[in-house]
C-alpha cells in the first residue's frame, strides 16, 4: 500500500477500505508515516468526508493502537459520562458522586483543559491532596469499595488519537464530524466501561454550533458506540452561555459541592439530575431494570433527586475524595480550597435585560486569568477564575455586579477583565427562554 495512494483516494472523493485505514493509522502512530502526508490526509478527510463504515474502521483503528482497559474486576454495569467539552461544565464531579450513591459502578478517566474549556482532572487537582493518578489495581479497588474513582487518561489509552488530534489542532482539522466520533469513542471504547453516556453541547461555547450538527454529531457517535456492543446514548445539551455560575478550577468544585448540598444553579442541578438519571437507567440499579426508556429514565432520575435531598450524594462525594486522598473537609468549608488573593468586579453599564452572554469569551476570559492554559504544558492557577452574577434573561440594573473576576496577576486579571466585558450584552428585550435539554439520543 502506498499513502500517497491513499491521499489521493480522498482527495478524489473516494472510500476507503477497512485495511487502508489501518495502514494509515498505525503507520502514522509508529512514525512511518510523517505528519506531512496525515496533514494532506486529514484535510482531504475534511473536505471529502467519510461515510459510516470508514468512521467505524478509523475509530476502531484508534482504539486499537494501545491499551484496552478491562474493568471486568469491577461488579455491576460500568456506565462512562462524556462532555464534548464546554465552559463552567462541572458534572462529573456532581453526576459521579449522584449515580454512584444510587448502585452506578463509576470508572472514570477524564481529562485536561485546554484552551477556553476546562477539563474535569484539572478541577480534582484543586481538591488539596486529592491523586488523579493510581494504579490499575488500586483503582478497581476504589471503585469497588467506595462506588466511585475519576483518573487522569494513562499514555497509553489510544495513542494514535493523542497524535493526530494535535496534528488536527494545527493543521484546522478538528471540526469533522468523523474525525470528531472517531476521536473521542476511540477512548471511550478503549476505556473500558460497559456503557456510554455522551453530553454533547450546543451554541457559542461548544464544538458545535447548532442543535443540527450537535444532532448528526450525537447519532454518529450513539450508532458507533452502539455497534461495538456498548450500549450508547447521548444528551444534546446547551452550551450558549457557561453551565453554572461559576468557571475556573477551585471554583467549579466549591459550585459541585453548593449543588451537591441541593443549593446550586438551576441549570446545572436540572442537567446534572437528567444525566444521572440516565446513568443509573443504563446501569439498571435502582429498579430501573427491565423498565423501557422514558420510564427508565424517570426512575432513575427520581432515585437520583432523592440522593441530592438526603445527603447521599454529598456523602458519596466525601468518600469519593478522601479515597483518592483529598480533604473532604472541603465539603463543609470550601475555604480549604485554593483562594485567590485579588478580584475585579465587572459592573453593568445600562439597565435591561442579559440578552447574550457567550460562553467562549466567559472561558477565554477565564483562561487569561490563569485558570486555562494556552498550550498543553502550560501551568494553570487553580484559585482563579469567574463566578457570574447574571445569566442570560436576567434584569439588570445600571452599576450592578454582571460578574467577578479572581486572580494572582494585576495584569493577566485587567486583560480578563477587557474579555469578560465583551460576553455580555444588555439590552431591552427580554431573550427567549433557551432550553438546556434539547434531545435525547437513543
Ligand atoms: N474532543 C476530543 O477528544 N476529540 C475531538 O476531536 C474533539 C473533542
Amino acid at each position: 500500500m502506498n499513502t500517497v495512494d491513499l491521499i489521493t483516494k480522498k482527495r478524489n472523493g473516494g472510500t476507503l477500505s477497512p485495511e487502508e485505514i489501518k495502514f494509515l493509522v498505525d503507520g502514522y502512530t509508529a512514525g512511518e508515516i510523517p505528519d506531512y502526508q496525515m496533514s494532506a490526509f486529514l484535510m482531504a478527510v475534511y473536505f471529502r468526508g467519510m461515510n459510516v463504515e470508514e468512521t467505524v474502521e478509523l475509530t476502531d483503528a484508534m482504539r486499537l493502537s494501545g491499551d484496552v482497559v478491562d474493568l471486568s474486576a469491577i461488579k455491576g454495569i460500568k456506565v462512562d459520562k462524556h462532555s464534548t467539552g464546554g465552559v463552567g461544565d462541572k458534572t462529573t464531579l456532581i453526576v459521579g458522586p449522584l449515580a454512584a450513591a444510587c448502585g452506578v459502578p463509576v470508572a472514570k478517566m477524564s481529562g485536561r483543559g485546554l484552551g477556553f474549556t476546562g477539563g474535569t482532572v484539572d478541577k480534582m487537582e484543586a481538591i488539596p491532596g486529592f491523586k488523579t493518578a493510581m494504579e490499575e489495581s488500586d483503582f478497581i479497588d476504589q471503585v469497588n469499595t467506595c462506588g466511585i474513582a475519576v483518573i487522569g487518561q494513562t499514555g497509553q489509552i489510544a495513542p494514535a488519537d493523542k497524535k493526530i488530534y494535535a496534528l488536527r489542532d494545527v493543521t484546522a482539522t478538528v471540526e469533522n464530524l468523523s474525525l470528531i466520533t472517531s476521536s473521542i469513542m476511540s477512548k471511550k471504547l478503549a476505556a473500558g466501561s460497559d456503557a456510554i453516556l455522551l453530553d454533547v453541547k450546543c451554541g457559542k461555547g461548544a464544538f458545535m454550533k447548532t442543535e443540527e450538527d450537535a444532532e448528526k454529531l450525537g447519532r454518529l457517535m450513539v450508532d458507533i458506540g452502539n455497534s461495538s456492543g456498548k450500549k450508547t446514548m447521548a444528551v444534546i445539551s446547551d452550551m450558549e452561555q457557561p453551565l453554572g455560575c461559576a468557571v475556573g478550577n477551585a471554583l467549579e468544585v466549591a459550585e459541585a459541592i453548593d449543588v451537591l448540598k441541593g443549593q446550586g444553579p438551576e441549570d446545572i442541578t436540572e442537567l446534572s439530575l437528567k444525566l444521572a438519571g440516565i446513568m443509573i437507567y443504563l446501569s439498571r440499579v435502582a429498579g430501573t431494570d427491565g423498565l423501557g426508556l422514558e420510564e427508565g429514565i424517570a426512575r432513575g432520575q427520581e432515585a437520583a433527586e432523592q440522593a441530592l435531598q438526603d445527603g447521599s450524594a454529598l456523602e458519596k462525594f466525601r468518600r469519593f475524595v478522601s479515597g483518592q486522598g483529598g480533604d473532604p473537609g472541603i465539603a463543609e468549608d470550601p475555604g480549604r480550597l485554593p483562594q485567590a488573593k485579588l478580584s475585579k468586579q465587572i459592573l453593568a453599564q445600562q439597565e435591561g435585560f442579559v440578552s447574550a452572554l457567550d460562553a467562549m469569551t466567559i472561558g477565554l476570559a477565564s483562561q487569561h486569568t490563569g485558570a486555562g492554559r494556552q498550550r498543553k504544558e502550560d501551568e494553570i492557577d487553580l484559585s482563579a477564575g469567574i463566578v457570574l452574577a447574571k445569566k442570560l434573561g436576567d434584569t439588570v440594573r445600571c452599576g450592578e455586579v454582571l460578574c467577578t473576576l479572581y486572580g494572582n496577576d494585576e495584569d493577566k486579571l485587567a486583560l480578563a477583565c477587557e474579555e469578560a466585558v465583551k460576553a455580555f450584552i444588555i439590552d431591552d428585550t427580554k431573550p427567549e427562554e433557551r432550553k438546556l435539554i434539547k434531545k435525547i439520543i437513543e
